[in-house]
């Protein structure tokens, strides 16, 4: 995600900031700022789009703006496109233009993470008179802090508290005060923020890497907590106001481990990072029970057919939505691989609206097959990871996923943030068309609040899974076998493992093995079964007892309580229990796991696999 760094001290600020900005560079961002002040003098906002270089260049390394405190940041667009308005710093009063030049401001600061209720805070304050300038949740959260400032004349940590307790969502915000020179104030819930204190001056930073050249000794700001940064002295304190102790960390690790927030692979990290990006991307659509997924009501309700056109996993995602939609909703829905799709001459059905699922949103064949749909007359939705993307640019509506910057060549977080969307387009179907009602409606958004918490807990058994591939480092197939929704965790099960560990994979609906490719089952062929479905679980049952009678070494991954399959399976995970609809979010933390640990253990390079792209521009 987005990268925060700041700094107080005795030397030249701009510098330092854009050298800690660049070591946050690996995080993914398309735009970056710094604010600086020199002593009483009014803080200097600098920002530009694109990459740092850019705003080296404007700054002459920094050397064009003078000042000894400052903060910075590389801005990965969740609200709003990445242009120069929405880069950050935002300031708490007017801005024109670029947004760049002395800031009249009480209060400017930037931010990483996602105010959720931000639209509230917007419309509270536009009724005390604030205009806003930028689409960014951030914009809001300093405007917050200003009202509290102003309204009440609270000092600066009682200001940032009072806007703690009203703002929902995950946060790291640094701002300055206009009254305050020289002088840093952060607050931090759900978003990482570290603290140094070396040489009389005093870093800060949301992630290791941008601080280690300055010092090791770091203190972590805690949840709920703030802090007030001076030259070389940090005063921390909880919600209360009240200052609070801390004990300070020797950081241990390498400057490339910090990047990897300690995990050997940046997929590793992605994959554990997915608890927050399911909540993230839940709670950035359903506001108080309403689910928004980019088409307003009543155009969902006239919506006799949908159609999902994406590549890779993101298709994998769209098959596993076509389950649930049509399940839920009773809306049929039709699954089009892109690169397919736009050669094809499909008749274009009215009431028809076209899904097109993509994380870079620049997939060249995502992206002329939702032209092909919008020239056919088509309503299209994109759901997308990158904001202001060529598809989501193109497309008549969009929904953001929020996944954040995925490093890892193979997916995994924003496939789950795909997912996530998938179950929210059908809840949002099934309710329009009244195929569920509002009680059911809230039950299933209930239960896919457990989702965060029960794929938690999946990672904290990773080392069955670990333990499990350790044997699969000389395997040469797998198959993956399971009915339903089921097939479709096994696409994207079965493609994980053959593009990192290079071992040749299968996926196959249950019933269909035995039409063929049962032949190549032979003595210790590894065939991993899927069995989440109730209704299904007995005939997949079957099918794994087919190939088992022929030799095959079984893997089963099925939901606590179906205990007698350890009768004739060799190796058993068991995901937690939820509705039928949301198996795949749970199967697919496993059959990652099964993935990594198995290229790891063959030596394979992880997070680049060779011959493969993150973002396949070309067609
Ligand atoms: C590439 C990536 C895959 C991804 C696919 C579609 O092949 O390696 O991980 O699923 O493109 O990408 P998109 O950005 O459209 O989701």
């Amino acid at each position: 995600m987005c990268g925060i760094v700041g700094f107080t001290g005795r030397r030249q600020a701009a510098a330092i900031l854009l050298d800690g900005l660049g070591k946050l560079e690996y995080r993914g961002y398309d735009s970056a700022g710094i604010a600086v002040r020199d002593g009483e003098k009014l803080a200097e906002v600098i920002k530009s789009e694109g990459k740092l270089n850019n705003l080296r260049e404007k700054t002459d390394n920094g050397k064009a703006i003078e000042g000894t405190c400052g903060i910075g940041h590389t801005r990965w667009a969740t609200h709003g496109v990445s242009d120069r308005r929405n880069a950050h710093p935002h300031v708490s009063g007017n801005c024109t233009g670029s947004g760049c030049g002395p800031v009249e401001s009480n209060v400017v600061g930037v931010h990483n993470g996602i105010i959720e209720n931000y639209r509230e805070i917007r419309e509270k304050l536009a009724r005390h008179g604030y205009e806003f300038y930028s689409d960014t949740d951030t914009e809001a959260a300093i405007k917050l802090i200003d009202y509290y400032y102003r309204k009440y004349r609270l000092g600066p940590v009682d200001a940032i508290a009072r806007s703690m307790v009203r703002i929902r969502g995950s946060y790291a915000i640094e701002v300055m005060f206009k009254d305050c020179p020289g002088e840093i104030y952060v607050m931090r819930k759900d978003s990482p923020m570290i603290v140094g204190i070396a040489g009389g001056e005093t870093f800060v930073a949301s992630d290791v890497p941008a601080i280690l050249e300055h010092t090791r000794t770091v203190y972590y700001v805690g949840n709920m907590e703030m802090a007030r940064l001076l030259p070389g002295e940090a005063h921390f304190y909880d919600l209360n106001g009240d200052e609070i102790g801390k004990e300070p960390t020797e950081i241990t690790f390498t400057a490339e481990a910090a990047e990897k927030g300690g995990f050997e692979h940046f997929m590793l990290k992605e994959i554990h990072e997915q608890p927050g990006v399911i909540a993230d991307t839940l709670h950035s659509a359903v506001n108080d029970g309403v689910i928004d997924i980019g088409v307003d009501n009543d155009t969902l309700a006239g919506i006799r057919q949908v159609l999902i056109v994406a590549c890779g996993s993101a298709y994998h995602a769209g098959i596993a939505g076509q389950y649930v939609i049509e399940q839920l909703a009773n809306v049929p829905v039709r699954v089009e691989l892109a690169s397919e799709y736009r050669y094809r001459s499909v008749p274009a059905a009215d009431g028809t609206l076209a899904v097109i699922i993509s994380q870079s949103g620049e997939t060249a064949d995502s992206l002329s097959a939702l032209r092909k749909a919008k020239a056919a007359g088509i309503l299209t939705l994109a759901v997308v990871n990158v904001v202001g993307s060529s598809i989501a640019r193109e497309a008549d509506c969009v929904f953001y996923t929020k996944a954040g910057p995925e490093i890892a060549v193979a997916t995994t977080k924003a496939y789950s943030a795909q997912l996530v969307s998938m179950y929210l387009l059908a809840l949002a179907l099934a309710g329009s068309h009244g195929a569920v009602s509002p009680e059911e409606c809230s039950e299933l958004l209930e239960e896919l609040e457990t989702l965060p918490e029960k794929v938690e807990k999946l990672l904290s058994e990773k080392e069955r899974v670990q333990w499990f591939a350790s044997k699969l480092v000389n395997t040469r197939d797998v198959f993956y076998m399971g009915r339903g929704i089921d097939y479709a965790a096994c696409l994207e099960g079965s493609l994980k493992m053959k593009e990192i560990s290079y071992i040749h994979s299968e996926a196959y609906a249950a019933g269909e093995l035995k039409h063929g490719t049962i032949s190549l089952i032979e003595n210790g062929r590894l065939v991993i079964g899927v069995l989440t479905q109730p209704e299904l679980y007995e005939k997949t049952l079957s099918n794994l007892y087919e190939v088992k009678t022929r030799g095959a070494y079984l893997m089963a991954v099925t939901s606590y309580g179906n205990y007698s399959i350890e009768d004739n399976v060799d190796f058993v995970i068991y995901v937690p229990r939820i509705s039928r609809y949301f198996y795949t979010s749970l199967v697919m933390i496993p059959l990652q796991l099964l993935a990594y640990y198995t290229a790891v253990g063959r030596g394979e390079d992880v997070d680049k696999p060779r011959n493969l792209a993150k973002s396949v521009t070309v067609e």
